[in-house]
């Protein structure tokens, strides 16, 4: 069966163009934008001025004391060459000038926007929910995130001057021929619709090979990612020639891809060259004749001879730009597609402040276990001294206290390492009880792999499920009966699609998600580490911890004595992924991390199922002291381990089957009681002689 879900559809408002985006993305950058196009303009007005002073020095020599200059003044023709040479002295200083100035300017226009958008962009990424991530491959998120934001820098670098100068260019020089010789300047212009209809064919031709080159170096990439990260499986499995061949085919698609896109972006040059060719010499015979005729002076025809050059050539770069822009905004959409992807799982407003408030006031909670009260007013008063609350009297209702400032900046971990442990004596301390309720919930997968939003058949199924502040319950079941979602549900990785979830009264959905994320300590079932040393690993999340912090929660983890054994100690580098750890070595520093986080509610979600045996007891014994006070959730293969817990929960195929303590349970001779038996034979024959 399935359930209905109200699905966001928001991102169906009319697709702007991406150069639109690009623009009100980068408002803030807007005078930095205007400064480089001025210098941009500038610089290609003062790079168009030699012509021009051709022009007039034939001018000078040809006509003497009658010349152009002669009339503003300059009466001798050696006066006029000195001006001459002063102004040409001025205009090449004002080119490099301002050919300096634009380059900085837009590159670094072109730096600042890759950075903005890459860390804005990954922001987003981070905040988005899992199924998304899910749907797609790393690879292709990276690309997005390193190649497509270096595409748009590269048109920034170069690509944006190069449009705005042959536009200076078309404009000054079609200008100046309307003004100079209106009777040919039709000529030197009839190209340039030509030129222009052609680029934008060509544009247009190009765009979609453009766009699948995109899709199949993203497709390769992916394969590459994947390929790296499962080498030992590509290994073990003996599959390298086949992996070869995947990747020979996927190469092969992205090289026939980028071939298909050459094979017409490559005609496009000498295609144009010829129409610029009839253009420049329809003014040279025409103009010639002209000025053999005398209505065209000598200096004029060489000006113009040199400009239609300086005016037609800079337009068959226009096809090479163009295509720089083409894949710029192919880049730009994927960008900022990434940037409006709507986050589908919104942070509440409430803080643990707000509610530590009302705390007092409000009494909640009827413990099913005992058949009284909990949560007594006095609890929200205490709180712990050390960062564990560990090897101090047994204080009856000792409360892990959560520190909910967030504040303050947030040092590197190592070099807060060795500092001395903070005083805990701190107003932003408010006790969270870490009463669960989970009431009537029911949830699916989604699944955007086919289309949008297929709904996939349902994993959590009309659960109810109250866990009282600081009691131990345990849940038990089948592979895939949902455990371990359930536990995802209560971070709210997935969004619940009915029912509500409230800890300590307050549906969770109200709750800041750092706030809620903070109060749980999450030892997940693949416990993912992060390159680097162990103890770096140990203080992740933990910023302000010290090195006795951590070796106090790699003691109760029992992972102190291997930690000791590693050739660094703490300061071993565990590997990619903690790769160059066991499985229960990496379990038991997820463990030590999760405890060192110190959070008022902890899960394990078959945190020891890779340890030995007699390590997970141990681990089992420190724990025992550690969760005392504190909501925990154990899920487990090994009942020997749950035992112990307030109340043992069996669950099937998404729904609670079985409750109640180890002995009601195996007096129920159920499902548990049956678990219970084989395991328990199993033990025994294991245990023989
Ligand atoms: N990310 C996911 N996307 C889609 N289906 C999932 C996902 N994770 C788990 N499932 C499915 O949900 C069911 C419950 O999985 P899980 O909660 O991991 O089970 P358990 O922890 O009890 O072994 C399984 O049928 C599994 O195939
Ligand atoms: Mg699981």
């Amino acid at each position: 069966m399935t359930i209905a879900v109200s699905t966001d559809s928001s991102v169906s408002s009319p697709p702007t163009h991406p150069l639109i985006r690009l623009f009100r993305y980068g408002r803030p950058y807007r005078s930095q934008f205007w400064l480089a196009t001025l210098c941009s303009v500038l610089n290609k007005t003062f790079d168009l001025a030699p012509p021009v002073l051709i022009g007039i020095a034939v001018d000078v020599v040809v006509q003497r004391e009658a010349s152009a200059l002669a009339r503003l003044g300059l009466p001798s023709a050696q006066s006029q060459l000195l001006f001459l040479a002063l102004l040409t002295l001025v205009i090449w200083g004002l080119e490099s000038l301002f050919e300096y100035a634009y380059a900085r300017l837009w590159r670094n226009l072109g730096q600042t926007i890759q950075h903005d958008l890459r860390l804005d962009a990954y922001a987003h990424m981070q905040e988005l929910e899992l199924e998304y991530f899910e749907s797609r491959h790393t690879g292709g998120l990276i690309a997005i995130l390193n190649d497509d934001i270096n595409q748009l820098e590269r048109f920034l670098d170069f690509g944006a001057n190069e449009v705005l100068q042959v536009l200076t260019t078309v404009l000054l020089v079609g200008g100046g021929f309307w003004i100079v010789a209106p009777s040919i300047a039709w000529m030197a212009m009839l190209p340039i619709p030509f030129i222009l209809w052609g680029s934008f064919s060509f544009q247009k031709l190009l765009a979609p090979r453009y766009a699948d080159v995109r899709e199949k170096v993203s497709a390769l990439s992916a394969r590459l990612s994947n390929n790296l990260s499962g080498i030992v499986t590509i290994k073990s499995f003996v599959t390298e020639a086949e992996e070869v061949t995947r990747l020979r085919l996927d190469s092969e698609a992205y090289r026939q891809s980028n071939q298909r896109a050459i094979r017409l972006s490559a005609a496009f040059t000498p295609l144009i060259r010829i129409i610029i060719l009839l253009g420049f010499t329809a003014l040279l015979v025409y103009g010639g004749l002209e000025a053999l005729s005398g209505r065209l002076t000598v200096g004029v025809y060489s000006m113009m001879l040199f400009m239609i050059q300086r005016l037609l050539w800079p337009l068959t770069r226009l096809g090479e730009t163009l295509d720089q822009y083409q894949r710029a905004m192919a880049s730009t959409n994927r960008v900022m597609n990434l940037l409006d992807t709507p986050i589908a799982i919104h942070s509440g407003q409430l803080t643990w402040a707000e509610i530590g408030q009302t705390i007092g006031q409000q009494q909640s909670g009827f413990d099913p276990f005992n058949g009284r009260r909990n949560g007594s007013g006095s609890d929200s008063g205490h709180t712990a001294q050390g960062a564990l609350g560990l090897g101090k009297p047994a204080a009856g209702n000792l409360v892990p206290v959560y520190r909910s400032d967030h504040s303050t900046a947030q040092p590197e971990p190592t070099s807060h390492a060795f500092q001395p442990a903070q005083p805990t004596a701190d107003p932003s301390l408010f006790p969270i009880r870490g009463e669960i309720w989970l009431k009537q919930v029911s949830f699916a997968y989604r699944d955007f792999q086919v289309s949008d939003n297929v709904i996939r058949p349902v994993v959590i199924h009309d659960l109810s499920l109250h866990i009282p502040a600081g009691k131990t319950i345990a849940i038990v079941g089948s592979t895939g009966s949902g455990k371990s979602t359930l536990v995802k549900l209560l971070l709210r990785l997935y969004e619940i699609q009915a029912g509500e979830i409230l800890l300590d009264g307050v549906n969770i959905r109200e709750l800041q998600l750092a706030e809620l994320r903070r109060a749980i300590g999450w030892v997940s079932q693949d416990v993912y580490l992060f390159h680097g040393t162990v103890l770096e690993n140990i203080l992740y999340g933990s910023p302000t911890a010290t090195l006795a912090d951590a070796i106090e929660a790699a003691q109760v983890a029992e992972a102190h004595e291997f930690i000791q054994n590693l050739p660094y100690g703490y300061d071993t580098i565990v590997g990619e992924r903690g790769q160059k750890l066991s499985g229960g070595q990496r379990q038991r520093l997820a463990i030590a991390r999760a405890v060192l986080k110190n959070p008022p509610i902890l899960i394990l979600d078959e945190a020891t199922s890779a340890v030995d045996n007699e390590t997970e007891a141990a681990i089992q014994r420190s724990l025992e002291h550690i969760t005392q006070n504190r909501t925990t959730i154990a899920i487990a293969h090994r009942l020997s381990t749950i035992r112990n817990a307030d109340r043992i929960y069996v669950m099937e195929q998404g729904k609670l089957v079985e409750q109640g303590t180890h002995e009601m349970l195996l007096e129920q001779q159920g499902i548990y009681a049956n678990l219970w038996q084989i395991q328990m034979g199993a033990h025994r024959l294991q245990s023989l002689p």
